[in-house]
């Protein structure tokens, strides 16, 4: 078994299996990691007990057995329950192996418990869908262009443009502000071979229209656009090889890429130029409320309402991605992943609204309703996240329908329809993006 020790609790006789030694602000350069370390002798304890032991991971099953005389407050020690640390939880990079099972429709009812609501301030778009799309299309490909050389710039050290990254996070944000499901319908199209970049530019979207619907100033927004945009920048320093890599990976490769937090942390302060909120956005995108995350083992009072925010984002674009060594999870159950973890790693609340913001089926989600039709989710409908506006494609039998017809929520009652589970376009062959431009009939 695996449990996290305050660091006056090492003993000799103790295996460490990890320890994240001091990372704080001021030392950030001294930051490093200790491995697969038998304490054993005092002399050994005193010398690691002298380093400043921010994140102790013990193996008790590799640590010797230590007579009880010798254990300082051995009996508190043992009788403290400590946090078992999944193995599959606490070193994976971005997140968890996808669940086996996906939930159904009933189940996801179940799992957030949303009831049929009525805003009290209704959130109009200032933009029609349609026309924020085509703006959106080209704001998303010029960022992402502009993203890589930035992040390229940055991993061989030299001066990336700043001023870039915050004009294109001022257009995003314009952008969303004007629409937000147009820029967040674009999230769902994922580039496989450029994942770092187009990751950097769905969790700046995704960050942005989750800020705003919190409550955060204009400003505030802003600032974490540029964070978000920025996050992973320490992945520029990590090797190709490893940041890729098809499988699973090794112990010691999966504490180099955790470095990336660090990394990302050293590059932005050395500028002197980014804002502190960003810098620290960097350093603790992968930090969990209960203490559990990466680099320093921070808990939520500890950490920045931002860095929680990107955290969560995060995830969300890492589940919903493929990879080289996974498939992309579909958002309903990225959801459920969330919304199981959301009081242990990030914030119930934080989780909640992201869910109200991009959908449980977010625009571009391809539907299959309980008569067999097949539809994609034009827009939400967040008085009730169950009940979207959704463009039929396929009917019943399984045959495309060439001039769509919108399916309105009040059709969902009438017709007796509900939405069963999320579809894979790639099982019917179908280019989401070709139905959402518009000309759709609604029914
Ligand atoms: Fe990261």
């Amino acid at each position: 078994m695996k449990v996290r020790i305050p660091r006056n609790e090492l003993k000799v006789g103790m295996f460490i299996e990890r320890a994240v030694l001091d990372t704080s602000v001021e030392s950030f350069m001294n930051v490093d990691f200790i491995q697969n370390v038998l304490v054993d002798s005092p002399e050994k304890l005193e010398e690691l007990k002298s380093k400043r032991i921010k994140f102790l991971l013990i193996d008790t099953e590799k640590s010797q057995k230590t007579e009880p005389e010798k254990q300082v407050n051995n009996e508190a020690a043992v009788q403290k329950e400590m946090p078992k640390i999944e193995e599959s939880e606490s070193v994976i990079e971005e997140v968890a192996e996808p669940e086996p099972e996906e939930p159904h429709a009933e189940e996801l009812l179940d799992t957030f418990d949303i009831k049929e609501k009525k805003k009290e301030t209704p959130d109009k778009p200032l933009v029609p869908f349609e026309e924020e799309l085509k703006i959106s299309r080209t704001i998303k490909a010029e960022a992402v262009g502009n993203v890589k050389k930035m992040l390229q710039d940055a991993a061989v050290g030299k001066s990336f443009e700043t001023e870039i990254a915050k004009k294109h996070v001022n257009e995003m944000v314009k952008s969303i502000f004007r629409n937000k499901d147009a820029l967040l319908s674009l999230t769902r199209l994922k580039s496989f071979d450029e994942y770092t970049f187009t990751h950097s530019i769905n969790v700046t979207v995704l960050a942005i229209a989750l800020a705003r619907e919190l409550g955060f100033s204009r400003k505030q927004v802003d600032v974490i656009g540029f964070g978000a945009m920025l996050h992973d920048v320490g992945k520029m320093k990590i090797p190709e090889k490893i940041l890729n890599k098809p499988g699973k990976l090794t112990h010691e490769e999966r504490m180099e890429i955790q470095k990336h937090a660090n990394y990302g942390y050293e590059l932005l302060k050395e500028r002197g130029d980014i804002p502190e909120v960003a810098q620290l956005m960097a350093y603790e995108h992968h930090e969990k409320a209960d203490g559990n995350g990466y680099p320093c083992g921070k808990t939520l009072d500890l950490l920045l309402p931002e860095s929680v925010l990107s955290g969560v984002v995060d995830v969300y674009d890492a589940l919903t991605s493929a990879r080289v060594y996974k498939p992309g999870m579909n958002p309903p159950h990225a959801l459920t992943f969330l919304k199981a973890r959301a009081e242990k790693e990030f914030r119930a609340d934080y989780v909640d609204k992201f869910i109200e913001v991009i959908g449980i089926f977010p625009v571009g989600s391809v539907v299959e309703f309980n008569t067999g039709q097949i539809g994609i989710v034009k827009e939400i409908n967040r008085d009730n996240l169950f009940r979207p506006y959704v463009i039929l494609v396929m009917n019943a039998k399984g045959k495309k329908i060439g001039a769509g017809r919108i399916i309105t929520p009040s059709k969902y009652e009438s017709a007796d329809l509900k939405i069963v589970r999320y579809r894979d376009p790639q099982d019917f062959g179908i280019y989401v993006s070709e139905y959402l431009d518009g000309d759709q009939k609604i029914i």
